[in-house]
């Protein structure tokens, strides 16, 4: 890959990281949303949180392997040269890794992605390897892991005490070395996610974990301002789409309504 190349495989994000370039990821889970936002960025992320942002559940358990594959075409016809993650669903990995490798393999085959997403430390070590030794590229996640919200207590800050924080280190190396080729670090402290960055030659790529990660992750719909409701201290709303939402669909209904729409312009001879 050249100096400032996109990056076109998930090894390519360990190049950038050693020539200290941020890496840029976002969430999408749509072709037109892929098509507008897949050159601004180096890394588009099918997210389990679709179950959230599309589909208005509280969570992101719920969520199938079908229901991803579907998102994630989607995504790959709107951005066909984009670098594309995919997450795995809960339970889809967790039950055995011959599961974990039949699902993350269809994900790969069906979706055309470079790599999948799990979210786990310790435990999730040996289907990483037996994944990537297979040929499935990994990024791991740490931290606050959505798909254990209810073992956590809730979206709470993770690694906030020694003991913690030093078993979050300890993973993160042991996922490395595991083969997993990111990782991404969620509601954790700035210090804690800096000094992980430090400790691991791949990737971090941070979301609600500071400016010392290797790069940054939000999701779409909420960086776009169009869930007014959702506002945890780490989210910046770069527009504010959910108002140019509403006005669009008030404006259309108001013309509707009293006949100005369609005018001779939009209608035919
Ligand atoms: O599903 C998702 O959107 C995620 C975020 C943490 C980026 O995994």
């Amino acid at each position: 890959m050249n100096a400032d190349a996109r990056p076109r495989t998930p090894l390519d994000l360990a190049a950038m990281k050693a020539a200290g370039r941020k890496i840029v990821m976002l969430t999408c889970y749509d072709a037109t949303f892929a098509r507008l936002i897949a050159a601004e960025v180096d890394v588009l992320l099918v997210g389990d949180s679709v179950n959230q942002v599309v589909a208005g559940r509280e969570t992101t358990l719920g969520v199938t392997v079908d229901q991803l594959v579907y998102h994630a075409r989607a995504v790959r016809r709107g951005a066909p040269d984009a670098l594309l993650l995919v997450d795995l669903p809960f339970l889809s990995y967790q039950v055995s890794v011959e599961e974990a490798i039949r699902n993350a393999g269809h994900v790969l085959m069906e979706t055309g992605c470079q790599g999948v997403k799990l979210e786990g430390g310790r435990p999730m070590v040996p289907t990483v390897r037996a994944l990537v030794e297979r040929g499935i590229p990994v990024m791991a996640h740490l931290g606050l892991t959505p798909q254990s919200v209810h073992t956590l207590g809730g979206y709470r800050v993770q690694g906030r005490d020694a003991a913690t924080a030093e078993r979050m280190l300890a993973d993160a190396r042991e996922l490395e070395d595991a083969g997993a080729f990111g990782v991404l670090l969620e509601l954790v402290p700035a210090r804690l996610a800096a000094r992980i960055t430090e400790a691991l030659a791949v990737p971090t790529v941070g979301i609600g974990a500071g400016a010392g990660c290797d790069g940054q992750v939000l999701v779409l719909h909420d960086m776009l301002g169009l869930n007014e409701t959702f506002s945890p201290k780490f989210l910046k709303r770069f527009a504010t789409l959910a108002s140019a939402v509403r006005g669009a669909a008030r404006a259309y209904a108001d013309e509707v309504r009293q006949g100005r729409y369609p005018d001779a312009d939009h209608s035919f001879d």
